[in-house]
């Protein structure tokens, strides 16, 4: 069996992780919301019509921060709408999906459904269709006090507290011809700047995110991010990325290559960044909010159906993934990138939540279910919380058709000095060998193999259904350390998490 290794040292830090790198999306998208979060006459559904069944799942999965309410949605979004008594609420024509938008959840709706998750809102403003006036009005709506026009409309509406919502997107994907007001880079630098300015001072506790490129393929790419950042600079804390992958050509080397893309990108956009602090002879850093990333590509040719000839729907099935095994070891390597560079990627939003790209679907008439992704989700969320440790790894490599030099294995640690453990998450991205995986655990005197999770199928393009988890993880036990060296068996094409503590 072939070897791979991996030192890891209590001192090599990283950084602190971000538990916000844990956050996921809300978009007012086909069943997201309605059929998803929300559905009143379902059996699960409370007195508010939020489905239980949805927010136990999302519980489990301990999501911190969620993005809302999009995406392509929010650039025709007129907030207004979507606030008051609900029945005086206007139905609308939803432009970037086709749909019918009824506003039965809005702003209130959704921040209640949050709380009650556990979650905090990480609020998009439009700046397609609108600009500095309505961002500001929203904003003044959400955080503050009273005594004014639009902090009073909130307590009218019911909310005598402000929301405080703390982490604001200026627009989305801006830079995408699909977006609904599109701008060129200048034309979206001076908005960005000007609407954050003015929401900074509305509000100077709230940070702001500048729309990044929409992939790393954009043409634009990463003169995009460079332009943009001298307008946003001083306004600004965080840039945006976002990244979907697919494989369309069913080459699951090369599809599981792609994490090595995003890690590219990633690393440019930081190159960026502190190109433009340096030429602005600036004090502060632009970090990342990875604010959409999954896989994306199984519905495609449905949702074209479902837009071009069956539009303005109410809550049409679109974007319904259904994710494979092979879906669930890439979002598993796309956690490992996240979490090697949580020096500088402080928020992640996995896109989406529920039933759009999302690792949880319901049924119209039957249950909540877990999709194969959600697991390497679950299993970062709840055990990638402390310290991310330097991966100092030595691999075997291999070639797919598109990548030179890819490391059978990716892993990253995390230390959670407070629980006393240190969890190694890992992917074997050989297809053919298991391997065996000797980890360096010296440094973590006392420590041993608490458990060893495995996600794993011989069938990569299995998926999950409702009543039937035909990928889920099973448990396996670590054996001792010898010289303070941990070896277990990394079986081709599985994602991994060995966890260490101290044995009571
Ligand atoms: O998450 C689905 C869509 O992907 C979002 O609306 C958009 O921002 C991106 O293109």
């Amino acid at each position: 069996m072939k070897t791979a290794k991996m030192i890891i040292d209590k001192d090599f830090a990283i950084a602190p992780v971000d538990k916000r790198i844990y956050g996921s999306f809300i978009e007012h998208l086909g069943r997201a919301v309605y059929e998803g979060i929300y559905q009143p006459g379902h059996p699960s559904a409370d007195e508010y019509g939020y489905r239980r069944d949805v927010m136990e799942l999302v519980k489990e999965l301990d999501v911190p921060i969620i993005r809302y309410p999009g995406g392509n949605f929010v650039s025709n979004f007129f907030w207004e709408d979507s606030v008051g008594p609900v029945d005086q609420r206007p139905k609308r024509l939803e432009l970037a999906w086709k749909s019918t938008e009824t506003n039965e959840i809005g702003i209130h709706e959704f921040s209640r459904w949050a709380h009650m998750v556990n979650s905090e809102v990480m609020m998009a403003v439009n700046l397609g269709t609108r600009g500095i006036n309505g961002a500001c009005n929203l904003l003044e709506y959400c955080n503050h006090p009273s005594g004014t026009r639009y902090s009073d409309l909130r307590i009218r509406h019911g909310a005598k507290d402000p929301y405080n919502i703390k982490l604001w997107c200026l627009g989305n994907e801006m830079d995408g011809p699909w977006q609904i007001g599109h701008k060129t880079m200048e034309e979206y630098g001076r908005l960005a700047a000007e609407t954050g300015k003015a929401m900074k001072l509305i509000d100077p506790s709230i940070e702001l995110v500048s729309c990044g490129s929409s992939n790393i393929d954009m043409p634009t790419f990463p003169e995009w991010e460079a332009v943009t950042l001298e307008h946003t600079y001083d306004y600004v804390d965080y840039i945006s990325l976002h990244q979907y992958y697919g494989n369309q050509d069913s080459d699951t080397n090369d599809f599981l290559a792609q994490s090595d893309d995003m890690d590219r990108f990633i690393k440019t956009v930081i190159s960026t960044c502190d190109y433009v602090k340096a030429k602005k002879r600036g004090k502060k850093d632009i970090n990342i909010s990875f604010d959409e990333w999954n896989v994306w590509f199984h519905s495609n040719e449905e949702d074209d159906d479902t837009m071009n000839n069956h539009p303005w729907q109410k809550a049409p099935h679109l974007l319904e993934d259904k994710y494979t095994f092979e879906d669930a070891l890439l979002v598993g390597l796309m956690l490992i990138t996240l979490l090697k560079h949580a020096d500088r990627v402080k928020v992640a939003c996995l896109a989406q939540l529920v039933n759009v790209i999302a690792p949880i679907m319901t049924e119209t008439d039957g249950p909540a279910w877990r999709q194969t992704i959600y697991y390497p989700f679950l299993h970062a969320s709840r055990y990638g919380r402390g310290t991310a440790l330097l991966p100092v790894i030595k691999s075997p490599v291999h070639e797919t058709s598109r990548h030179s030099e890819i490391t059978d294995v990716d892993g990253v640690a995390v230390y959670n000095q407070e629980k006393e453990e240190v969890t190694v998450f890992a992917v074997n991205r050989n297809l053919k060998e298991d391997l065996e995986f000797a980890i360096d655990i010296r440094s973590f005197a006392g420590y041993e193999g608490l458990e060893h999770l495995v996600l794993k199928n011989s069938d990569l393009k299995i998926c999950n259904a409702a009543g039937r988890e035909n990928v889920s993880p099973r448990s396996q036990t670590v054996s001792a350390s010898k010289d303070g060296v941990v070896s277990v068996k990394l079986e081709s094409g599985s994602w991994n998490v060995i966890r260490f503590g101290k044995k009571q």
